[in-house]
Formats: structure tokens, sequence, C-alpha cells
């Protein structure tokens, strides 16, 4: 799952070139740095990677989200549709915004259908925060026309999702303006980072000025520098980029071992009756960080989690009873628990929180479970593993 399964010299050395010459931080400092830029150059591979014009790294995912919202113009009282089913940090990075998160309904996908976006719309809908979950994308042939019937922003929470495509083309670059996480968890990770990523330069301006105080990067003198904007300090230290560097040197590598250990284990339990699997996946661009399989409903999924535990089975997630990727167990959001006064207090949720309608959701994340793909298993290993999975849910199933 974790680019860090394939963590080595190579991150470490990157570090040490940083370390040696003292330069810590990623703009200006020629005179320290010896020609040593990792930040500018993990974006470079990162334009490369995913096809985009433009890339720009900051602190973490989460920063990365509130740098695509900012970019792309979501701000105070903008009604935004998002997924009950994330990381908390996309619903935060709304509210940290001063906009307002409308749930919306998801299906097999994962992800919100165009069904759940369409029923959701108002006419103070502005945008859509798409979240392509557990490192594939939602189903954008179904989704793209309903963005551009209603004329919204979208924005691509694809915190989850790099390596992943959709029949060609990275998540991420869909919209105005998408966002990644480099944290400890993802397919590579900088220890901590993000990336957003556009076509659109004027957004890529608005990206790197507001994670550097409005700074515009022009020239070699940082304090003389135009600020034609506001900003804040979402910035990458260059440590942080050049274990992102490294990592991202290794994307591929990690992306097809997860997809050859998927592959295997999607294959054993294809063979079980009663074991489904996420929809509308468009292989070729699966990042394969996890396999996501269904079981008939709630209850057997959680004696399956159950059976995994007791025969000592790790690495599956079961998120309808995660505390920090279902709006069942959010409840701090719908009490709006903040110890500061938000644009939510003044303006009033947009939906009552308690009381939200989403059906789907609840039966296809009560019945999902995700195991998280390692890319470092051995052929033994993965065949062992593969072999208890299968064995712990027959045991349920029968
Ligand atoms: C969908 C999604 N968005 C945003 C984030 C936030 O990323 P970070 O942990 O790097 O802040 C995550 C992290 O798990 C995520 O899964």
């Amino acid at each position: 799952m974790a680019g860090f399964d394939l963590y080595g010299e190579e991150e470490k050395k990157s570090v040490m070139e940083v370390l040696e010459t003292g330069c810590l931080f990623r703009y200006n400092h020629e005179h320290l740095r010896q020609g040593i830029w990792k930040a500018r150059d993990l974006e470079a591979l990162a334009k490369e990677y995913t096809g985009a014009k433009y890339a720009h790294m900051v602190s973490s995912g989460s920063t990365a989200v509130t740098t695509a919202l900012s970019s792309a113009g979501i701000g105070f009282g903008d009604e935004v549709i998002v997924t009950p089913f994330t990381y908390i940090a996309t619903i935060e990075a709304i509210l940290w915004q001063g906009a307002l998160p409308v749930f919306a309904d998801i299906d097999e996908t994962l992800c919100l259908s165009a069904e759940g976006i369409e029923k959701a719309i108002t006419d103070k809908t502005k945008a859509v925060l798409l979240v392509h979950m557990c490192g594939a994308a939602a189903d954008m042939d179904s989704i793209m026309p309903v963005i551009e019937k209603h004329n919204l922003t979208l924005v691509e929470d694809a915190g989850q999702a790099l390596g992943a495509f959709y029949k060609g083309k990275s998540v991420g670059l869909f919209g105005k303006a998408g966002a990644f996480s480099f944290d400890f968890f993802k397919i590579t990770t900088a220890g901590e980072g993000g990336l957003c990523i556009t076509n659109d330069e004027k957004i890529y301006n608005y990206m790197h000025q507001i994670s550097d105080h409005g700074h515009d990067h022009i020239g070699d003198n940082r304090g003389m520098e135009q600020h034609p904007i506001l900003g804040t300090n979402f910035r990458i230290s260059e440590l942080n980029a050049a274990v992102g560097l490294a990592q991202m040197q290794k994307i591929e590598t990690i992306r097809n071992n997860n997809r050859k250990n998927k592959a295997y284990l999607k294959s054993l339990l294809s063979a079980i009756d009663g074991v489904s699997f996420r929809a509308k996946l468009d292989e070729e661009g699966d990042s394969a960080t996890f396999l996501n399989f269904f079981l008939k409903d709630t209850e057997t999924a959680q004696k399956v989690m159950q059976q995994f535990a007791e025969d000592g089975l790790a690495g599956f997630n079961y998120w309808y009873t995660n505390m920090f990727h279902f709006i069942n167990q959010w409840d701090h959001v719908k009490d709006l628990k903040m110890p500061f006064k938000m644009a939510i207090h003044h303006l009033g949720a947009p939906q009552d929180y308690h009381n939200l309608e989403l059906p789907k959701a609840q039966e296809v994340i009560g019945k999902l479970i995700s195991l998280g793909i390692k890319a470092n298993w051995t052929e033994d290993e993965l065949k062992v593993f593969g072999e208890k999975m299968v064995t712990s849910i027959k045991k349920v199933i029968g």
C-alpha cells in the first residue's frame, strides 16, 4: 500500500544531500544549495507522471486540499457537495475555507455517484469536492456531465489516489484543481507532504502564492518579492521533499508491485460466492493500493472482520466503524465542535447533519472491507496470506 514498503537507501541519500548543504528551505538561498532543489525536482516529476501542466508541493495532503479549494475560488458561504466516506481532512478543508459541506450519496464505486450529486444540488451549490477513495477513480463518465450541466466548480481530493488514472487521465486533472497526500500511509510518502496539480496557469499561481504568504516567487530576493494576494505558510520543507522525490522515482515500481499482488489476491476472492468488488473500476488505471471487496451485508462483513482478527490476519480496514473515515462516527462535525466561530456557525449548516439520508452510503460502507496491498510481499508471503484470507472468509460464509 504505502511507499514506505519500499523505503530504503535512496530516501536516506536524498535527505543527506539536503543536510549536507544545510539549505532546508525550498526557496532561494542559491549560494548554499549547491544546485540541489528537491521540492522543485519533485514537482517536475509529478508533472511528468500525472501529465499536469503545473504541480506544486505543500506541507500535507490536508493543506493541499485547502490550497486547491482556495485557488479554485471556493470560500465563505459556498456550498460544496462532498462524500460522507472520506478521511475527515476533506470535510475540515471545506469548513476551514468558510464553506459549507453538503453531504451526498455514494455508490459501489466508493465515491460520490452522479445520481447522488444531482440530488444534492440546490441553487446555492457552488462546487463539488470529489474524493477518489481507496486508490482509484470515481465514475468520471457519469459525473462530468452533471458538473458541466450545472456549471459547478470541480475540485478533486485525490489524497489516496496518486497513481490512479481514469481512461488514461490522472485523477486531479478533471476539474480546476487536484490534491494528493504524501503522508506516511500513501503510495509515495514524504513523511508529511502534499501535492497540488492543475492545467490552469492562473490557478497554479494562486497555489504557490497562497501556500507561501502570497509571494510571487519571482527573482532571487525573497524580501523584495511582490505579494499579489494574501496567503499563509503551507510550505513543504526541503527535507520532506527529499524523501518525496526518492519515493516519486519509485512510484511505477510500487504501483506495479501493488497491481501484481492485488490481482493475485483478487483472483482468490473471485472464486468465493458471496464476495464482490468495487464497481466500475478502471482496472488499467488502478493504483491498486487497496483491494476493496463487499460481503452480502453489514452483518456478514462485521463477522468476517471478527474472523480475520481471531485468525491473526492484519491489514484489513472496516471503514463503517472507523472514527475518521465515515460519517456515522463524525459527531464532532454534526455538532460543529470547534473552539472558535467558523462561517458555518454564523451561516448555519445547509443540511440537518444529524438526520441525513444517505442509504446507499450506509449499505455500501457497511458491507465493504478494504485490504491495504503491500508492495513488498514476497511470493510466499502473498500465497500464505491469500490462503489464510480465503479460509477466514469461508469460515463465515461457507
Ligand atoms: C482523501 C484524503 N484527503 C486528504 C487527506 C489528508 O492528507 P494528509 O494526511 O497528508 O494531511 C487524506 C489522508 O489520509 C485522505 O485520505
